[in-house]
């Protein structure tokens, strides 16, 4: 077990030999600071015209007319395009980047047109004023579990069986000698980072498109925008040098940059495109709102005979998104009885898509509050509960883990969080007006990795320097990168130079999934180790143009494992829940983790952190509410979404524990940047159950609820 100390984050020593697990700082971290680092709608080239796109204000239907002549007459505009004008975009396998191409208008917020103009101001100001007329339809935006049109999909998201049956669930669960059966909801969560989706673009007179975008994956942007403009791949060049977050909202490349480079064609300049923050949560993505039913089946010793999660989510009608809710039921705990179905439903609502720990942070939610209650109806102890069903192999799989520690996780967490002599009884520990409570929930987020490329060179002023596009979106893979590359190299970070977050560099898949670091980090490693071969067999003076070797993973990376590859996590939280206000504040949160190799312990305990600030949200603050009315989002900017602010955001801490495990990459990691949600919000609504002793189940537990 790892103690504090070598946890810790203070700077290293100026002279120690450090590379990986070194608190190596931010690299960029000055630049961000002062300003001086430059984010997508921070490049103004010289001639630069601004855009603003203008949503539908209908839930279904189609546009009969749009009435540009007025607005082309006002002053500073350039160009209204609608889908009458704008330029035929040629195939994209993202139904939700057919932009302009067609009168159809498949939920509110969809763009119907795009103003662009010589300022920011009359780009607005002509967007406004556009008036445009539609036909509407009749639209459908509740879901509900019983709504007639859910059904089956062929799979759920990242390639997962939709449905999976072992053993007989239905037999076994009447057999049982404790049973739960509880629905669990969430609403639509939105991502917001900082940043909003931005791009500024231009094309030059020989056809190349060059495009600064806010994105996870400028090489997917780059093949998008070159399928869509119809032009070579390489006549696309796509900067993501900083990206202000995406938490997976800019994982797939979004309207804002095809918009962009459709306005910079229609006019000749380049043209800058920022979407407004009240636009972004019909068109960037959103978690799926679910309804999950999860029934276990025990024996009176708290062992699960039986395990059903059986999850209804929602999609719209221009793309199937599945939010794989059940998939972290099929690895977490011994269940020789199981079912895990999802089921979803088209309505005339905004596309969701990808969002922080998509799957396991909704699935995790309800599996882990729903353990909690059997927890309650056995009168066993959670974190024992939890212990007695570790399984011996991955149940759904049969596959053994290439390590697996929540069993660590969850004992030292209940060490560091004091657990032991936690009282029982619900309901009993009071303060004032206040009830306090503690609550527990695993974590766990799977082992992804992408086979990627990577160069090293070394330069005859003794610096190296490695290029790979990866893209940083604030988690610090700059850094890491460096001391990846330090660590074979036999150098100090600070002597390695790493060009990363531009699409004409070796070629490397986007940053989500938690694999970043894994997936660039290996190609690195790679590139290094042959740059070290080289070096080694070279005498004399390095040539002028530098020594360098190149490395591609696909055969490494791109290969099945023939085991059950997960990080894992125990998430610790105490609430007070005022009985005055029903106001919930969490004055403690504690997660200890089981993830592998951390590489840098200041940017990994950022990861964490942030991931579990996020999951105080889901828990207590953040939703989007579906107006039945309007066909839209109620909340769309940050006075009505309410991420946590640092008030609501308590001294959490984050620990892990040593894994040392041989089948993951060269540097040993497991991804970071997701885990940290995963189950948060059931450790904080566990705690409210305990503090108040009424089980609460639909998120997010605002004073109304508890009232
Ligand atoms: Mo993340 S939701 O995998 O970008």
């Amino acid at each position: 077990m790892t103690d504090a100390l070598s946890q810790d984050t203070a700077l290293p020593s100026p002279d120690a030999p450090l590379a990986l697990d070194s608190a190596v700082p931010r690299r960029e971290a000055r630049e961000k600071v002062t300003g001086a680092a430059r984010y997508a709608a921070e490049h103004t080239p010289p001639d630069c015209a601004y855009a603003w796109p203008v949503p539908a204000t209908v839930a279904r239907g189609r546009v009969t007319a749009l009435h540009t002549a007025d607005v082309l007459a006002l002053p500073g505009v350039l160009a209204v395009l609608t889908h009458t004008d704008a330029p035929r975009l040629g195939p994209s396998d993202d139904p939700t980047l057919a932009l302009l191409q067609d009168d159809r208008v498949p939920h509110r917020g969809w763009y119907v047109a795009l103003a662009v103009a010589d300022s920011l101001e009359s780009a607005r100001a002509a967007a406004d004023a556009l008036r445009v007329e539609y036909e509407t339809d009749e639209h459908d935006v509740r879901l509900t579990a019983e709504h007639p049109r859910l059904y089956t999909p062929e799979e759920a998201n990242g390639g997962h069986p939709a449905v999976r049956e072992r053993g007989d669930f239905d037999a076994a669960f009447a057999a049982a000698d404790v049973r739960v059966d509880a629905t669990y909801t969430m609403p639509a969560l939105h991502n917001h980072p900082m940043e909003p989706h931005a791009s500024t673009a231009w094309w030059t007179d020989d056809g190349r498109l060059t495009v600064y975008d806010s994105s996870q994956g400028s090489a997917t942007v780059r093949d998008t925008l070159a399928g869509l403009f119809k032009v070579p791949e390489d006549a696309v060049t796509v900067l993501s040098e900083h990206v202000g977050g995406g938490f997976g909202a800019k994982g797939t490349p979004r309207a804002q940059v095809v918009l962009a480079a459709m306005a910079a064609r229609h006019t000749g300049r380049p043209v800058k495109l920022a979407l407004p923050r009240h636009q972004l949560a019909a068109v960037v993505g959103h978690r799926a709102p679910t309804v999950q039913r999860v029934r276990l089946g025990a024996d009176s010793d708290g062992v699960i005979t039986a395990l059903a999660h059986e999850v209804v989510t929602h999609t719209s009608t221009v793309r199937e998104f599945v939010e794989q809710a059940a998939v972290p039921a099929r690895t977490m705990y011994t269940s020789p009885n199981s079912r895990t179905t999802h089921r979803v439903v088209a309505l005339d609502v905004p596309t969701p898509s990808w969002m922080r720990a998509p799957g396991e942070a909704s699935g995790m939610y309800a599996l882990e509050s729903a353990m909690d209650e059997l927890a309650v109806v056995t009168g066993i102890d959670p974190v024992e509960l939890r212990l007695r069903n570790e399984p011996a192999t991955e149940p759904d799989s049969g596959r053994p883990f290439s390590s697996r520690h929540l069993a660590d996780c969850l004992r030292e967490g209940a060490r560091r969080f004091g657990w032991e002599g936690r009282e029982a009884r619900s309901g009993v520990r009071r303060a004032g007006d206040l009830l306090l409570g503690t609550g527990v929930a695993s974590a766990t987020y799977p082992v992804l990795v992408s086979p990627s490329t990577a160069t090293a060179r070394a330069d005859r002023d003794g610096s190296c320097t490695v290029l790979v596009n990866a893209t940083d979106i604030g988690t610090g893979a700059r850094t890491v990168l460096a001391q990846i590359a330090a660590e074979v190299l036999g150098t100090r970070p600070d002597a390695v130079r790493v060009d990363i977050g531009r699409s004409t560099l070796p070629a490397a898949p986007l940053a989500g999934g938690s694999s970043g670091t894994a997936s660039w980090g290996w190609a690195v490693h790679k590139a290094c180790t042959a740059l070290v071969g080289k070096l080694r067999a070279h005498s004399g003076e390095l040539p002028a143009e530098g020594l360098s070797a190149s490395a591609d993973t696909e055969e490494e990376a791109g290969r099945e494992s023939p085991y059950a590859r997960h990080a894992f996590g125990a998430h610790f939280a105490e609430v007070q829940v005022d009985t005055v206000t029903g106001e919930v504040r969490v004055r403690r949160l504690l997660g200890v983790y089981a993830a592998g190799r951390i590489l840098n312990p200041r940017t990994a305990r950022s990861q964490f952190i942030g991931g579990m600030t996020m999951g105080i949200g889901m828990a207590l603050t953040e939703s989007s509410t579906m107006d039945a009315g309007f066909g839209d989002f109620a909340e769309r900017d940050l006075a009505a979404y309410h991420v946590p602010s640092c008030a609501d955001a308590p001294a959490i801490e984050a620990y892990w524990v040593e894994e040392d495990d041989p089948h993951l990459n060269p540097m040993g990691s497991k991804g970071i940047g997701e885990i940290g949600i995963v189950g948060t919000a059931a450790a904080v609504a566990n705690a409210v159950h305990h503090a108040v002793g009424v089980r609460l189940r639909d998120l997010p537990l605002t004073p109304d609820r508890l009232l």
